[in-house]
């Protein structure tokens, strides 16, 4: 159960990933495709919102945070969490407003209770592995958004397991691309994993 206390506003918490046929999803700190068209779809849905004014809040690894490119900060209506258990405060950016966490429920909980929770639309887990396997636990985490990369890279990250019949996977999911998808000569495909009633 979520202890974030009588005054947490459910939210739903998302997790977005991309991983290749070893469920592989890094190496050396970076990605080890070159998808861009994968990377917009990634930065479109952890940027969209369904209603003016309301942001997403952003769970990032500290690893992951760290090697995300500055070009592409700020990112439009997203609020960021960063969780380590070293770092004592997370560098400013102008206009981006930032937080530091030193564990995952403790981002559920700014992200849950005022005044954050009056503005926060979806708590969306950016990676990687050890906030993956926390958030796919969590009773608030509705959808995995998984894409399928149909190829072999090395890697020296993977993707949790996950259980299969708590998470199912979706035909059609609005907002996300059918079929088999192609860049750099790499086949992929999009996939959205929802919880089913337990
Ligand atoms: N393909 C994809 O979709 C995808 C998505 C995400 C990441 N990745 C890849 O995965 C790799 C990075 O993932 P990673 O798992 O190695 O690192 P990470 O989760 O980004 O960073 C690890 C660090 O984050 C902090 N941390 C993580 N979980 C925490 C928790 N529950 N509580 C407090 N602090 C926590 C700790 O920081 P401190 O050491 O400061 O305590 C930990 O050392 C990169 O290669 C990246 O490109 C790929």
């Amino acid at each position: 159960m979520c202890d974030c206390g009588e005054k947490a506003h459910a939210k739903p918490i998302r997790l977005i990933a991309a991983a290749c046929n070893n469920m592989g999803i890094g190496k050396n700190g970076y990605l080890p495709w070159n998808l861009p068209s994968e990377f917009t779809f990634f930065l479109d849905t952890i940027s969209s919102v369904s209603t003016p004014g309301m942001k997403n809040l952003l769970v990032w690894g500290r690893k992951c945070w760290e090697a995300f490119p500055e070009s592409l900060r700020p990112l439009p209506n997203t609020m960021h969490v960063v969780l380590s258990r070293t770092l004592r405060q997370v560098i400013s950016v102008p206009k981006h407003a930032q937080y530091l966490c030193s564990d995952l429920q403790g981002s559920v909980k700014l992200g849950s209770t005022h005044p954050l929770s009056e503005v926060i639309e979806t708590i969306w887990i950016i990676g990687g592995v050890e906030p993956y396997i926390e958030a796919l636990q969590h009773p608030w985490c509705d959808l995995v958004y998984l894409t399928d990369v149909q190829a072999d890279f090395e890697c020296d990250t993977y993707f949790p397991e996950f259980n299969n019949n708590v998470y199912k996977l979706v035909d059609e999911f609005p907002g996300v691309p059918s079929g088999i998808q192609e860049e750099n000569g790499i086949k992929f495909k999009y996939q959205v994993f929802k919880k089913v009633a337990q």
